[in-house]
């Protein structure tokens, strides 16, 4: 079967014939290319547009090829594409009746519908992964829930929260991830095939009937537009784009929190290396690796991005070029996804050092000041200036939280506002406790146990959907 045979007299350079060929990555495809061929052969049988007998022969053949595999198949790069292959092999099993297959279809509609089934597949996967590891750090979060730990802004110490708080938030975050491709997925679910090169065809096909018979939920409404598009694409690799943010982050905390410096969590030695002169190290290579390969996904949305902006309707041949960037972004992030996932739930926590930096460097100094309006009534503005007044000399006498008590903030408010605030040694002593700071943070998404419980349900009704 030579496709060239009629406009041409003779074959492209094989350096030229190799830099055009798609077939390495459409091996990706092939499962597709199988079922977007048998919904088109059925439907041309339906409508009787092409002979019942050839048909049947086409279904038959292509069933065969799904048992045997891709490795059936021609893969030489003079095909330009999976689905030249593919014709070649069931022209190799039935002879000239094949061609009745292409009747009233092009490969540029066959490639996007194909495209599409595999891609929604890929997302499916993702979105289960996704839940997975929602549900393995919900389990985290549950056992954590009193667990004292130190969150930062500015990368300075902020405020105590628990260990579960701050899982929690990566929960929140991947369910985001999950929800951006659960809605992207509406708009990859849409059937093209039909469009044929561009305009459809003077055939009558029955287009509603690939769509069924393919699965999709929709048929695309313009033929123009679904041959020529790839916004889907895009969309798609944004979703991985961001998903992988999310694991980068991760893996950045990961990183910090496992320094000597900051001792909060220990990598599992398996998740770790070590170094070929330092005998003492134990690196977190992994996760420095997700943090570094998050940003693949990053380069591909770009490439993809650059292509489809510079081209004009409809099918171009550039956008062969998009679909290798769309599988790398989504095998990096799932790569990514898994390792994390597992890095993750082997981590230990180090709650006597957790717990030490909670109460540590004035992190309680808010809930300080919180108390001084509280229980005196004093504008807020006031009590900042107080406890920051406290902060600073306590930091100039050398002393530390836990050495702060009634008589010194009495010292200081009198510096401030010129008479004593009389808070009484309890209301202080509670007040500068890490335990008691998280569990005064009650409200809808706050870090007391119970908040966190609450929003540990809400997480497991997403899950269950
Ligand atoms: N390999 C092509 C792609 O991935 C399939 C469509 C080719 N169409 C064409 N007119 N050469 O986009």
């Amino acid at each position: 079967m030579d496709l060239r045979a009629g406009r041409f007299d003779g074959q492209m350079t094989d350096d030229a014939a190799q830099f055009s060929s798609s077939i390495e990555f459409d091996k990706r495809i092939f499962k597709s290319d199988i079922k977007c061929n048998r919904a088109h052969t059925t439907m041309l049988i339906e409508e009787g547009i092409i002979p019942k007998e050839s048909g049947k022969k086409i279904l038959k053949a292509l069933d065969k090829l799904e048992k045997e595999g891709i490795g059936a198949l021609n893969l030489d790069p003079s095909f330009e594409d999976i689905h030249m292959a593919l014709e070649d092999y069931v022209t190799k099993e039935i002879g000239d009746e094949a061609g009745f297959m292409h009747t009233a279809k092009s490969r540029n509609d066959q490639v996007c519908t194909d495209i599409r089934l595999t891609l929604k597949e890929e997302i499916e996967n993702t979105i289960s992964n996704i839940k997975s590891f929602i549900k393995t750090i919900v389990e985290m979060a549950k056992e954590n829930t009193h667990t004292l730990f130190i969150a930062y802004t500015h990368l300075q110490h902020a405020q105590p929260t628990t260990f579960a708080h701050h899982l929690m938030a990566y929960a929140n975050e991947l369910r985001r991830d999950c929800e951006r491709l659960i809605d992207t997925y509406k708009r990859v679910d849409m059937n093209p095939l039909g469009s044929a090169a561009l305009t459809t065809t003077g055939f009558p096909i029955n287009r509603e009937r690939t769509t069924e018979l393919l699965g999709f939920s929709k048929v695309m409404d313009n033929s123009i537009d679904g041959v020529s598009s790839r916004d889907f694409a895009a969309e798609t690799i944004f979703d991985y784009a961001m998903l992988s943010t999310t694991l980068g982050k991760i893996s950045d905390e990961i990183v910090i929190w496992s320094s000597y410096e900051f001792r909060m969590v220990e990598c599992s030695n398996q998740y770790s290396s070590t170094s070929s002169i330092m005998p003492q190290k134990k690196n977190p290579d992994i996760a420095e690796l997700s943090r570094g390969k998050s940003t693949i996904a990053y380069g591909e949305l770009m490439t993809v991005l650059s292509m489809i902006k510079g081209i004009p309707h409809s099918y171009n041949r550039d956008l062969q070029e998009v679909t290798p960037h769309l599988w790398n972004a989504i095998d990096n992030t799932n790569d990514i996804l898994r390792i994390v996932h597992g890095m993750l739930s082997t981590l230990t926590i180090n709650k006597d050092r957790t717990e030490e930096l909670a109460g540590a460097n004035f992190a309680t100094a808010t809930e300080l000041a919180d108390v001084m309006v509280r229980e005196k009534n004093l504008p807020f503005r006031t009590a900042h200036r107080i406890v920051g007044r406290v902060v600073s000399e306590a930091i100039d006498d050398n002393i530390t939280t836990h050495d702060i008590d009634n008589d010194y903030v009495n010292r200081v408010s009198v510096e401030v506002m010129g008479k004593p605030i009389n808070l009484g040694e309890d209301l202080v002593k509670q007040a500068l406790n890490p335990l008691r700071n998280v569990k005064s943070r009650t409200v809808i998404g706050g870090c007391a146990p119970e908040a966190v419980n609450d929003a540990i349900e809400k997480m497991e009704i997403f899950l269950n959907e």
